[in-house]
């Protein structure tokens, strides 16, 4: 199995080095594994003149599975836009086919005082959000801007019929793996687009009857998920609505730096990352978290090449350094050891 290892930008070299260790160690106890190297983002853009430089996405492409670290930065916010880092992961998305972007939101015991909600709204919570991440608004044509008079600027919302079906569909089969809780997330009351998704959601359901279906209105969402967190098992939306909850999710658990995902294409092919981005203020400092990204190897071990017990071992390692008191200063509280990303990744092979 080949992975394409784009580190990218900010903190993306100093976490991702913090799971090629861990893989490393996996590949000597006989996971047959390949890596290799290339420039994303703003190194990409810096290397080649290209936030997804051809040679990029090539190996990507031939590759069975990508690990990204993170892209963007303060050096790059003044490009033009197809130059900017988040055409780069934009891009990459469309042109792999990653439709489906799995965000677990999860609290682990040790880390309940680092959310800003009370520990008894938090505490035990597993929640996984799919986002739908190659269609919606994000991509839809026509976008543009009309200048002279009084001037304006538009995107398009569009979903079509296998577009919704096929991430629908994994919405289904990701809830019957979990507690077999599904609640869909649109704005059905206002938008066409929300009234065609629940349309064919409802229809879907039929295929799944032991699945428990529900709806919801995505600021009614975005309420509840501070409200009562728990009443959620799988949450399905598309591709706005699912980027401003998943990021609302990840910090009912305290840390982003502990949230890892994985973006998937039909076959199981995926681009696997940290849900937080570049940090480029700690970058270089030995500060930033390498959790998210060493539990996104532990994501790709279990989606992509379908070794759960891999994945379990990684994931029983990170929560072992948990439980032993170490903590990076995002995660940190009085009476633990707080360490820096390298030596994070030490105990967490250590601990493997
Ligand atoms: C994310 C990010 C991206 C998105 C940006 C960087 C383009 O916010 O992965 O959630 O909006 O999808
Ligand atoms: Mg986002």
């Amino acid at each position: 199995m080949k992975i394409a290892v784009l580190a990218g930008d900010g903190i993306g070299p100093e976490i991702v080095a913090q799971a090629t260790k861990v893989l490393r160690v996996l590949q000597k106890d006989g996971l047959k594994i390949e890596m290799e190297d290339a420039p994303f983002g703003g190194a990409g853009y810096d290397a080649a003149g290209d936030p997804l430089p051809a040679g990029t996405l090539k190996l990507a492409k031939e590759a069975d599975a990508v690990l990204c670290g993170a892209v963007g930065g303060p050096k790059y916010d003044a490009l033009p836009r197809p130059q900017r880092p988040e055409q780069g992961i934009l891009r990459i998305r469309k042109e792999l086919g990653l439709f489906a972007n799995l965000r677990p939101a999860v609290m682990y015991p040790e880390l309940v005082g680092a959310s800003s909600l009370k520990p008894e709204v938090v505490s035990g919570l597993d929640i996984m959000i799919i986002r739908e991440l190659t269609g919606d608004i994000y991509f839809g044509q026509p976008r543009g801007r009309n200048e002279g008079g009084d001037r304006d600027a538009y995107d398009t919302m569009r979903y079509s019929e296998s577009e919704i079906r096929r991430i629908a569909e994994v919405g289904f089969t990701t809830a019957r793996k979990r507690n077999r809780k599904l609640c869909s997330v649109d704005k059905e009351n206002v938008l066409e687009t929300s009234r065609f998704w629940r349309e064919l959601v409802v229809d879907l359901s039929k295929k799944y009857p032991d699945v428990e279906l529900t709806h919801m209105y995505v600021d009614n969402a975005a309420m509840q998920l501070v409200r009562n967190p728990k009443q959620f098992d799988v949450i399905v939306t598309g591709n706005m609505f699912g980027d401003i909850l998943s990021d609302e999710a990840s910090m009912l658990t305290g840390s982003i730096g502990m949230l890892p995902s994985a973006s998937l294409d039909s076959s199981g092919k995926g681009l696997y990352e940290p849900s937080h981005g570049s940090a480029p203020d700690i970058a270089g400092k030995n500060l930033a978290n390498p959790l998210a990204t060493i539990l996104s190897s532990a994501m790709m071990l279990r989606y992509t090449f379908n070794k759960d017990e891999w994945a379990y071992r990684v994931e029983a390692a990170v929560k072992k350094v948990l439980a032993d008191g170490l903590r990076t200063a995002d995660i940190y509280e009085d009476g633990a050891r707080k360490v820096g990303t390298e030596e994070m990744g030490d105990a967490v092979v250590a601990a493997l």
